[in-house]
């Protein structure tokens, strides 16, 4: 019986991850971490919460980490944990650099101190940064162009992550960099649940400028595949090129290929739930800095670890939708406890105001 340690458990992918391993390993001991941040949620949890251990703990302290290590002693470990929305980060970005970076550096230090058989830190493609005109995507050898406080501070961790997987190659550490996941239990604030959430509730969507920001989409249940691929994959020795060609180191890129823009993505949410996108969708202020397009290229881990997504985008967008509509009760209870969770950048210069 293999001891799992997943840390942001309480957040969207995190718990997604639980409920699947669960699933795949009926018999896993899961210690799930979390500090139940703005984010994190244990009702989330809910369903498995008599299946697992969950432990309220901050990544970014070692002492405290370090002793959650020594007690359960871990095989494996995955870290979603992280500071994850974007325009809260551009109003404090000091908890995102505590999280993401500090965080990511504690959690490979723990795995060291205390080893694992394997241990994923989980990035995002947005370390990449924003792709340039022509370009078609990035590989897992583009250089890190983070440009957001978000990205900056996953890319931070990145960096120390790689540092420690070439300095300590006996430790398994590997990464992953997904692109934007779709699904159950992702807070309202996030582009798919605001949607459906606010029509749900007689209010339009919003959408940042003209809604032609370009994004890759993936279902978070291929995504906690991928990532459990990666985590057991029987990876060869870092080779001595890699110090030179980051695309030799195990780092894998996850996407589905589904470029889509928020715009359409609004529309189709709309759409879904039986209504006109011209008469529900507001074109609103801009966020500052928004990055206009991004995609990866997921060829490495199709190729060298067998990984292929299984969720059609139509379907699974509209899946999600009919998900939110059926757990009211669940949205409705984080929108009365946080407050209306939309941003409104028409102030942007001296603080944003919840819409
Ligand atoms: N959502 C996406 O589309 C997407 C895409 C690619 C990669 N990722 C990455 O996947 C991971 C999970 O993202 P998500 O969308 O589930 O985010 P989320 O914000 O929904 O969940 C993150 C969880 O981490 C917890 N957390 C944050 N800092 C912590 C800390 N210091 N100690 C303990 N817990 C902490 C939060 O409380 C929250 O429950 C992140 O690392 C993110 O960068 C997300």
């Amino acid at each position: 019986m293999s001891v799992y340690l997943v840390t942001g458990a309480a957040g969207f992918i995190g718990a997604n991850y639980v409920h699947h391993l669960l699933e795949w390993e009926p018999d896993a001991q899961v210690v799930a971490v979390d500090y139940i941040g703005f984010a994190g949620n244990l009702a989330n949890l809910d369903s498995v919460i008599d299946r697992i251990t969950f432990e309220k703990a901050d990544i970014a302290d070692l002492e405290v980490m370090e002793a959650l290590y020594r007690q359960h002693r871990p095989d494996y470990v995955v870290n979603f944990a992280a500071e994850s929305h974007n325009d809260r980060a551009i109003l404090g970005p000091s908890s995102f650099m505590r999280s993401n970076a500090l965080g990511a550096q504690v959690m490979a230090e723990c795995s060291r101190l205390v080893p694992v058989r394997s241990h994923v830190h989980v990035s995002t493609i947005e370390v990449y940064g924003e792709l340039a005109e022509g370009d078609k995507w990035f590989t897992e050898g583009s250089p890190l162009n983070a440009k957001t406080p978000y990205s900056a501070a996953k890319a931070a961790g990145d960096q120390m992550v790689r540092a420690y997987m070439q300095t300590y190659p006996e430790m398994n550490i590997r990464m992953t960099h997904c692109a934007n996941n779709y699904g159950a239990f992702q807070l309202p604030e996030k582009l798919i649940p605001l949607a459906v959430t606010n029509v749900l509730r007689g209010k339009k969507v919003p959408v940042y400028g003209d809604g032609l920001q370009s994004r890759d989409w993936l279902h978070v249940a291929d995504h906690c595949a991928a990532v459990h691929r990666v985590l057991h994959a029987d990876l060869d020795p870092i080779p001595a090129a890699a110090a030179t060609e980051p695309g030799l180191l195990p780092i894998f890129d996850i996407s589905a290929r589904w470029e889509v823009t928020n715009l359409d993505i609004a529309r189709r949410v709309v759409t879904a739930l039986d209504l006109n996108p011209d008469e529900w969708i507001e074109h609103i202020p801009d966020r500052p800095n928004h990055d206009r397009r991004y995609l990866i290229n997921p060829d490495k881990i199709e190729s060298q670890l067998g990984w292929a997504p299984t969720h059609d985008f139509a379907s699974g967008i509209a899946e999600t939708v009919a998900w939110y509509v059926e757990h009211r009760a669940w949205w409705e209870q984080i929108i009365a406890d946080k407050g209306e969770l939309g941003f409104d950048w028409s102030q942007v210069g001296t603080a944003a105001t919840p819409r």
